[in-house]
């Protein structure tokens, strides 16, 4: 029992009635609210997620190495996850999102499957990766991503013509699963036949400011499906130089479904920022759980008076309600960030909370009391 000498709190101290009671209850399967109250409702949310920095030049020999010990029919996909050491219960990256690093190899291909859970590709190295959804074939290159929505046949491949290719996926597996609603299915051939012209999602759907005459589309996820670095890269700078950064995010730009600006998919959101040369942001935190990739520089964040210095490739996560600020350490490049987050259910749920640090002009300290 935690007790709390605070008035509103729970605060009964242990007595041999007390005891004899509460283990009474036990044989009813219930128990006294006194007992767990302070600690299910806590002043403030306790993430059992810890910040982690997830070295890619530590990780991307390990990745490849699954190559060699195991053919993607018998894995059905090779993927090194990231395991959060404060997570015991699930296998997660972070709050409620999974994610991980997968190989494939030219010629390559995964059986075609759907499930519940919504998830996103982000592609980190490799030419010829392609994803079909529901029929509708994207080719994937480095930095794009590619949504696999709840529901939806999907299955990924490399063509032969390509070169090994390792992406990051990230996925609500343990959100859906802590609401007990996940299905998985295997598709009865195996793969699934194309159906309309490659790439046809993102050129119908995908062109800023301009919407398809006649377009429709009522499913509850973006149709764009694939979102590609090119035009991010080239959005980001050019709101860059129209607008000051934010103190907190550099200047950043989330992922969009075009028929109502609304998150890419219901569970999952996805941002990219961009740190200018030497920008240092100021430490904030929120709700929601934030899993980010390098994708272009290098610098550092801390989190939670901890600094982790980060390069490109690296992967990071921010607990929900962490302290966190970032540093480009460049004077001459950019340092950009891809984010996935839960946003979405925290934004739906009206449970998205944010505060800005007062202190120290708004930077931590880290344990040791240097400066950043
Ligand atoms: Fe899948
Ligand atoms: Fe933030």
């Amino acid at each position: 029992m935690t007790r709390e000498d605070v008035v509103g709190r729970a605060n009964v101290e242990d007595t041999p009635e007390l005891l004899q009671y509460y283990d009474e209850l036990s044989g009813h399967h219930t128990g006294a609210l006194w007992t767990v109250a302070n600690k299910i409702e806590p002043w403030e949310p306790q993430s059992q997620s810890v910040p982690v920095l997830w070295r890619y030049q530590d990780l991307r020999g390990k990745v490849l190495r699954s190559v060699e010990l195991v053919t993607p029919e018998k894995a059905g996909r090779r993927v090194i996850y990231f395991n959060n050491p404060g997570r015991t219960d699930v296998s997660a990256a972070v709050g409620w999102i999974y994610a991980g690093l997968q190989v494939m190899h030219p010629g390559e291909k995964a059986t075609a499957h759907r499930h519940s859970a919504s998830a996103i590709r982000f592609i980190m190295e490799g030419t010829g990766a392609y994803t079909v959804v529901d029929g509708h074939k994207m080719t994937l290159g480095r930095n794009d991503f590619v949504l696999t929505p709840n529901g939806t046949w999907h299955e990924h491949a490399v063509e032969d013509t390509g070169t090994p290719c390792i992406w990051q996926d990230g996925l609500d597996i343990p959100f859906v699963n802590a609401m007990e609603a996940n299905f998985f299915e295997v598709h009865p051939d195996l793969s699934e036949p194309v159906a309309y012209p490659v790439d046809d999602m993102s050129k119908t759907w995908g062109n800023p400011g301009l919407t398809p005459g006649g377009g429709t589309w009522d499913k509850g996820y973006s149709p764009m499906f694939k979102y590609e670095w090119g035009r991010t890269y080239e959005a980001l700078q050019a709101y860059a130089a129209s607008a000051e950064p934010s103190p907190f995010d550099g200047t950043l730009m989330e992922y969009v479904n075009p028929i109502n600006n609304g998150p890419v998919m219901k569970t999952l959101g996805a941002s990219m920022q961009l740190l200018a040369p030497g920008m240092q942001t100021k430490a904030h935190r929120h709700t929601g759980s934030y899993l980010y990739q390098v994708v272009k520089g290098s610098g550092y964040s801390v989190i939670n008076g901890q600094r982790f210095d980060w390069t490109e490739r690296d992967t990071f996560c921010v607990p929900s309600w962490a302290w966190h600020e970032h540093g480009n350490t460049s004077d001459r490049d950019d340092a950009v960030l891809f984010c996935l987050n839960d946003l979405p259910v925290i934004r739906a749920m009206g449970l998205y909370r944010e505060e800005a640090l007062g202190d120290n002009g708004g930077h931590q300290l880290t344990a040791d009391q240097g400066r950043i």
